[in-house]
């Protein structure tokens, strides 16, 4: 048995020989993760949750049943809350680039973030918000919303019709 298998009896990893996952990690029963994937000290990922493949997990709290597609990149202090879903390509930022001002983004229970998109520090992704595909969102999405583009607008009469 691999060690991360013997770390995380009640995790599936699609080919733990090709995971890292670091020191001071907590990860919830049911979830699965996929190759090629490093999860960093102190995150906290929930039960019955998917990280896709390629993806880079920093210090992070991933509620339960949330869907991280492939090749995301979900940075330090980002809360994801539970039953959200992350398609693939898509990244959070923490730093306005001065280094002194970090600011986490928060994507709320049940939100649906469309592949390829950048959430920019502080946003917050409201409860059932949709974020259209290859969005950059730079304000705060109201719930419920469905906003694209770039910058991120909200629009009207959208289906949000994102599949998880
Ligand atoms: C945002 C989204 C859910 C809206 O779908 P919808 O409710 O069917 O909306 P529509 O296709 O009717 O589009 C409504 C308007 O928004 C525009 N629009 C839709 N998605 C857009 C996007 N990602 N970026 C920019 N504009 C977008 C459309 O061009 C349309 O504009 P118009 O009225 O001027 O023609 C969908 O377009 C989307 O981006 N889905 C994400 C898919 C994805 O990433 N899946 C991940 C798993 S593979």
């Amino acid at each position: 048995m691999h060690p991360l298998e013997e770390r995380f009896p009640e995790v599936h990893f699609h080919n733990p020989a090709l995971t890292e996952v670091q020191e001071n990690v907590l990860i919830g029963p049911g979830t699965r993760v996929g190759s090629m994937t490093l999860i960093h000290h102190g995150a906290v990922i929930g039960a019955n949750s998917t990280i896709g493949s390629h993806c880079n997990i920093c210090d992070c709290s991933i509620g339960d049943r949330v869907a991280v597609q492939t090749a995301c990149h979900i940075t330090r202090g980002v809360v994801v809350e539970s039953d959200v879903f992350i398609g693939p390509g898509v990244m959070t930022l923490n730093d306005k680039l001065t280094g002194e001002a970090m600011a986490y983004p928060r994507i709320c229970r049940g939100a649906k973030v469309g592949g390829g998109s950048v959430i920019l520090p502080g946003v917050t992704i409201g409860e059932k918000a949709v974020v259209g595909a290859g969005s950059v969102v730079t304000r705060d999405v109201p719930p419920g919303k469905t906003a694209v583009g770039n910058p991120a607008r909200v629009i009207a009469g959208a289906s949000a019709g994102l599949q998880p």
